[in-house]
């Protein structure tokens, strides 16, 4: 029988850098002791005081069906959040309760893509974006950025691949770089979405793990919170990336329609969940640090480590749980760097190659297990590279 396009081309095809992933993944399964540097999930599980008021939700009786935009509670505490952030008057019927950020992002571009039209994305990429683009029915296109600057990009290469396209989609503090973009950055790519019509869909599901800078909401700038869907998650701020509770805020209107697509899709997100994300939200700015506070030390570790070599640079680590490592003077690329750091000293991290072109001859390393084993590891892939970069300038 035959299936739909939509779904067969949801993916690119290939493995395009997957393969060191899967291969860890194998490994561990046969028994290996493997270093996992590879995914972008907490070392520790959701904080109790979370777990105890999902408990006491479900045992009041929450467990029903949830009303499908989410719960007023959660509404008005996220629009709270946002409206504190971005000064910009936000209420309820600006925020769509939905399973998680990826469900969010998915929502977000069946609202403004229509089949064919073009959804702008940035490379790298975190792994979903050009199959969410495809899934809402639009043709994914990759604006390459650059490591020389920094991966922050730029309104010309914005402006010159916007030809028929409707939407952009960024991501700050960003996965996989750990970069944040700064206020010209932003303003940059809010004139070119007003210049050309689009819309920006700004995914900020990392904007509690900010390490230096400041995090900025494109919804903050002039003439944006129009043409802005906020995509936020409870996944990365509060550990709770098990429980599927994000959001998207943006116009009335748009949130409207997305209420119907959730109707018809989701259904919307279990009571029990909203409450535990109601109380997490409400618990404030100290329970957010100290969940972020494990990849804030292992950052400032990192930085000292990599300070005493000079084959690995370091792209700059504003945020976000991740490290991305530009490995190109050991003269090998992201893939065959990773597979033989994999091989030779089990430790898996992910090839830059497997977030697209840009972050080619880089990896990616998660700051996700316990400091002493981080600060390890970090140090056997800094002596793993100067000896790879020193039998390359051998040869
Ligand atoms: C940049 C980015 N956006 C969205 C998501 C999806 O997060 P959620 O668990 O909320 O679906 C992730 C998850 O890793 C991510 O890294």
């Amino acid at each position: 029988m035959k299936l739909s396009q939509r779904i067969t081309h949801l993916t690119g095809g290939g493995s395009d850098g997957w393969d060191v992933f899967y291969r860890a993944r194998r490994m561990i399964s046969e028994g290996h002791v493997i270093t996992e540097l590879t995914i972008g999930e907490h070392d520790i599980r959701t904080h109790p005081t979370i777990l105890d008021a999902m408990d006491l939700s479900a045992r009041q009786g929450n467990t029903g069906y949830a009303v499908v935009p989410g719960s007023d509670l959660l509404r008005d505490t996220v629009a709270a959040r946002i409206q504190a952030r971005t000064g910009q008057k936000t209420s309820r019927n600006n925020v769509l309760i939905t399973p998680g950020g990826q469900s969010a992002l998915f929502a977000a571009h069946v609202a403004v893509c229509d089949p064919g039209d073009v959804g702008l994305y940035l490379d790298p990429y975190y792994a979903t974006y050009p199959g969410t683009i495809r899934g809402a029915g639009a043709k994914a296109r990759a604006i390459q950025t650059t490591a020389e600057d920094a991966f922050q990009p730029r309104a010309q290469q914005i402006d010159a691949a916007s030809d028929g396209a409707v939407s952009l989609l960024i991501n700050s503090p960003n996965n996989p770089t750990g970069v944040v973009y700064s206020r010209e950055t932003l303003n940059g790519i809010a004139g070119v979405c007003r210049d050309r019509d689009l819309w920006l869909i700004s995914d900020e599901v990392y904007d509690t793990q900010v390490w230096e800078g400041e995090h900025i909401s494109p919804r903050t700038l002039p003439g944006m919170a129009e043409r802005t869907l906020v995509v936020g998650s409870m996944s990365k701020s509060h550990a709770m990336t098990g429980s599927r509770c994000g959001w998207v805020v943006g116009p009335e209107e748009v949130i409207t329609h997305l209420i119907n697509l959730a109707t018809h899709t989701t259904y919307g997100v279990p009571g029990f969940i909203q409450d535990a994300a109601s109380f997490a939200l409400n618990a404030g700015h100290d329970l957010e640090e100290e969940i972020a506070a494990p990849f804030r030390r292992r950052r400032a570790q990192a930085i000292a480590i990599l300070a005493t070599q000079n084959t690995i640079s370091l792209v700059p680590a504003q945020g976000a749980m991740y490290l991305m490592l530009d490995i190109r003077a050991a003269g090998l690329s992201g893939e065959e760097f990773a597979n033989a750091l994999l091989d030779t000293h089990a430790i898996a991290v992910m090839p830059g190659e497997s977030f697209g072109k840009a972050a080619a001859g880089h990896v990616r390393v998660a700051m996700t297990i316990d400091d002493d084993r981080f600060a390890a590891a970090l140090r056997t892939i800094c002596e793993f590279a100067t000896g790879l970069a020193e039998s390359h300038a051998a040869e």
